[in-house]
């Protein structure tokens, strides 16, 4: 059998302050299979994007002890455990083993410079010495499948001439431009009205499906869980309160947490 893609084990976070040390992850082990789309649910606070800064290395060196084993699975089939590299590695090992997409990650755009300027760096930046034609066709048909509308006209443009919808649309199509094969999305689609989030996150999956891309999507949305995660991770204060196959968690949950959780979203359908 092939390894996981992800194996996260035994993960715990402290933030120190003042001396001392405040727990925000504790003993967080799951994994994430070639193909696997695992959601990561929980309410506010519980320790989710924690866990999602551990795995992209995005937290600051000296406020922060990190305990456990982070497995990442190499093209070779071997595997690296990113917290036995040394700090100063870290940020580039993530970086080309995930592909990460924010919920702020409009703020990933650049304001001083036009989006088919920094569109083509980023393609480029993963492709070296790629066709620039090719690139730019491939960019317009992204546009185009990203329900972004005004072709060449919207790419002449700056991120401030364009609306948040839009903007938020470009920065997870050239986060897309990552040849990595674990995709981290964290809450990616709130600022987007129902129909472009439901586009969106179709469109991910579908991708996911097409470049066998696993993923780790984070979010309070347990009803976007149920409709594209085969896994859930439901997490509270910092710890998994229960984890499975979520047609499984859905239909029979067994923490009482879950269950609240659950009858919250289904009030809120009715
Ligand atoms: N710099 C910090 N110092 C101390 N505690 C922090 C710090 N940053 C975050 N926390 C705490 O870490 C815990 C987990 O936060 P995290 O951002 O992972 O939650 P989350 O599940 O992503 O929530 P949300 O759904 O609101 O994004 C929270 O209790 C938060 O207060
Ligand atoms: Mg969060």
């Amino acid at each position: 059998m092939t390894e996981p893609v992800l194996e996260v084990r035994n993960l715990n976070l402290d933030i120190v302050k003042d001396r001392r040390a405040i727990p925000i992850l504790r003993d967080v082990s799951f994994s994430v299979e070639e193909g696997e789309l695992r959601g990561i649910a929980g309410e506010s606070g519980a320790g989710k994007s924690m866990t999602m800064y551990c795995l992209t290395s995005l937290l600051p060196r000296r406020t922060v002890q990190i305990r456990g084993e982070i497995l990442f699975r190499e093209e070779d089939g071997s595997r690296t455990d990113l917290l036995k590299l040394p700090w100063k590695e870290r940020q580039r090992f993530s970086a080309s083993h995930t592909c990460l997409i924010l919920q702020d990650s409009i703020n990933a755009l650049n304001p001083f410079e036009r989006i088919d300027a920094q569109w083509m760096e980023t393609a480029l930046l993963h492709r070296p010495g790629g066709n620039r034609d090719e690139i730019r066709g491939r960019i317009l048909q992204q546009l185009d499948t990203f329900g972004i509308h005004g072709g060449e006209e919207v790419l002449r443009k700056y991120p401030h001439q364009l609306s948040g919808g839009m903007r938020q649309r470009i920065a997870i199509a050239m986060a897309l431009e990552s040849p990595a094969k674990l995709l981290i999305a964290d809450e990616p689609t709130t600022s987007l009205d129902t129909i472009n989030q439901r586009r969106i996150v179709e469109f991910i999956v579908e991708l996911c499906r097409e470049r066998g891309l696993s993923m780790l999507y984070i979010t309070h949305n347990l009803g976007i869980v149920q409709a594209i995660c085969g896994t859930v991770t439901v997490m509270k204060d910092g710890r998994i309160i229960e984890q499975g196959r979520t047609d499984e968690v859905f239909a029979d949950p067994q923490a009482a947490y879950t269950k609240a959780l659950l009858e919250g979203t289904k009030s809120l359908q009715r």
